[in-house]
This record gives C-alpha cells, structure tokens and sequence, in this order.
C-alpha cells in the first residue's frame, strides 16, 4: 500500500476521508495523523482526530498534535459550520487512546527522513501550517516527498471564508505558499470540484443503510454539517470537501484537472489566501500544481459507500 499522512482539523468532512482512508487498507497505509487548529481549535482537533480512530476501531493510529495556530497570523475558526467541538452531530465518546508524545512537525520531518526516497505521501485536509514549518525546519525533508495532496483552494468559484479565499489557505497563507513554492508535486482539490459533492439525502440514505456505527455516526455528523449550506443557500446538502484528497489516491480517475501555476495571495487585504490559478497558461511562471476543476460525483460516493462498508 502507498503510504500516508494525513494532515487534519477534524471536522466533519476531515472524519468523512479518514474514514474513507481506514476502509482502503489495501491501497493506503496511514502513517500518522497529524492534527492542526484550523477548523476548531487544536485541543478539539486532537480529541477529534482520536475519536475518528476509535470509532473505526483504529487504535492502532498514531496521531500527534501539531500547530496550534498560523505561521504568522491569528487563528480563524468555523464554529459556524462544524460546531463548538468540530464534530457536532452525533454523541460521542471521549478518545481513550493517547496522543503522541511528539510533536506533528517532528513526525513529519523524521518520517521523512527514515522512509525511503519518495515513499511518503503527504494529505492535507486543513490549514497547511505543519507542513510549512515541516518544510521550514528541515529543508532537506522537501525533495524526499513523494506527493502531495490537499484540499484547498478556489478559482472559478470563489472563496467560501471571504470572496476571494478558501478557508484552508485563507487560514494560513504564509504556510500554503510555502508548500506551492516548495517544488514537490502538488494536486489540490479546490472548491471547484468539492462543490459538486453535495450530501445529497439520497446519498446519505446510501450511508445509514450500511447501518455500521462509523456510518451511522458519519450521518449523524453530515445531517449537522450540511445545515449551514442548506440553510445560508437553499443547497441540496452541504459539499464534503477533504475526502477528494482521499478519494483522489484511490481513483485518480474520478477527478480532471490540469498543470497550471498556482500563488497565494499574501498582502492584499482583499483577496489574502486567494488561488491565483494560471488555467490558461497566460504567464510562463511554473506549473506547480495539478489543480482539479471536475469530479465524477456519482463515482465518488460509490467509492465512498463501498469503502465505509469495509469498516
Ligand atoms: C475546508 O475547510 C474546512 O471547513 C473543511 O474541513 C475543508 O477542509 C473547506 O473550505
Ligand atoms: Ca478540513
């Protein structure tokens, strides 16, 4: 199996691809989960990450806590749409198992460091400050990555933290830039593609059929996670977003983009944590990113079905 790490702020959406990486063994071995305040913060994304892991009986997982706010700037949360704990829906338990004692930034350096050249996948599902002081701290981990695979990012459709940002780089933009001009390959799952994977009640009925308790906590914490959506904009559900990262590893297929340049708007107040995407290869700068616009939504959620039945 391909080997990676998953770098989260649990929520809904993050437990959704977790999940999904837990009910793939054959394909996807997780290293770790490193987790990272985003979302909520880091203590309810740590407790999160763990209560994922037990849900799916998965106790096996490491899971370490990472950065407790940006590289540079004060940390945005979206209470609004997760909840207070970032997991608000079902009942949960509290985690039992225990965290790591290392910090994610130091799992990640040394993990890159002992796997073997171009092993390591990295998947991000939040803000990217853990890989940016990753990659700050220990320069030489960057040529050694194999991938890396994020959800982040907005072009044609906008930003849903302000008008020109996607929450995860809005969040961090300091850490996202770094990442882009970091020079390892790079997909990102943008708004564009996440946007067509609406939770809609069909799809979820598909779920709460499956009738295993990591299902039915999962639809549990859609049915909580899809009211902003469907309540602010009259939408079909609401866009689970981080597992394309997940879904994207196990069928590349689902997914079309194309190789473009991609920056982060750093200074502007406007548009800070924007995507500049170069679709149309306007400038001659770097094609760093394979950026997706579309996705086979019917598809995914096959996958994402047949996989949660695995668990
Ligand atoms: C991203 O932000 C978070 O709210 C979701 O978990 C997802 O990672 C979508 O903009
Ligand atoms: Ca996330």
């Amino acid at each position: 199996p391909r080997k990676i790490i998953i770098d989260t702020d649990p929520g809904q959406d993050d437990a959704a691809a977790i999940m999904l990486a837990f009910g793939s063994p054959e394909e996807l071995q997780v290293l770790g989960i490193t987790t990272v305040a985003g979302n909520v913060p880091l203590s309810y994304t740590s407790r999160n990450a763990r209560i994922v892991c037990e849900l799916c009986d998965r106790r096996d997982t490491k899971v370490f806590a990472g950065a407790d706010k940006p590289i540079a700037r004060k940390l945005v949360t979206a209470e609004h749409v997760h909840g207070k704990t970032g997991l608000d829906g079902p009942v949960l338990a509290e985690p039992t198992m225990a965290l790591q004692p290392q910090h994610s930034v130091d799992f990640i350096i040394d993990t890159l460091r002992s796997e073997p050249q171009s092993a390591v996948t990295l998947c991000t599902l939040g803000p990217l400050t853990n890989i940016g002081l990753a990659f700050q701290k220990a320069p030489d981990i960057v040529p050694r990555v194999r991938e890396l695979v994020m959800m982040g990012g907005g072009f044609f459709e906008g930003g849903n933290i302000t008008p020109a940002a996607e929450f995860n780089i809005y969040v961090d933009p300091e850490a996202a830039d770094i990442v882009l001009r970091s020079g390892i390959p790079i997909v990102m799952m943008p708004l564009d593609v996440t946007h067509r994977l609406l939770t809609r009640k069909d799809r979820v009925k598909r779920m709460a059929d499956l009738g295993t308790r990591p299902a039915i906590a999962m639809v549990e914490m859609l049915e909580f996670f899809e009211r902003f959506d469907v309540e602010k904009y009259g939408s079909d559900g609401g866009p689970l977003h981080d597992p394309t990262v997940i879904a994207y590893l196990l069928k590349p297929e689902l997914f079309k983009g194309r190789t473009c340049n991609v920056e982060i708007e750093v200074k502007s107040e406007l548009t800070v944590g924007m995507t500049v995407v170069d679709w149309w290869h306007v400038t001659d700068r770097k094609r760093n990113v394979q950026v997706m616009r579309d996705v086979d939504a019917d598809g995914f959620f096959d996958l994402l079905i047949e996989r949660f039945a695995r668990i």
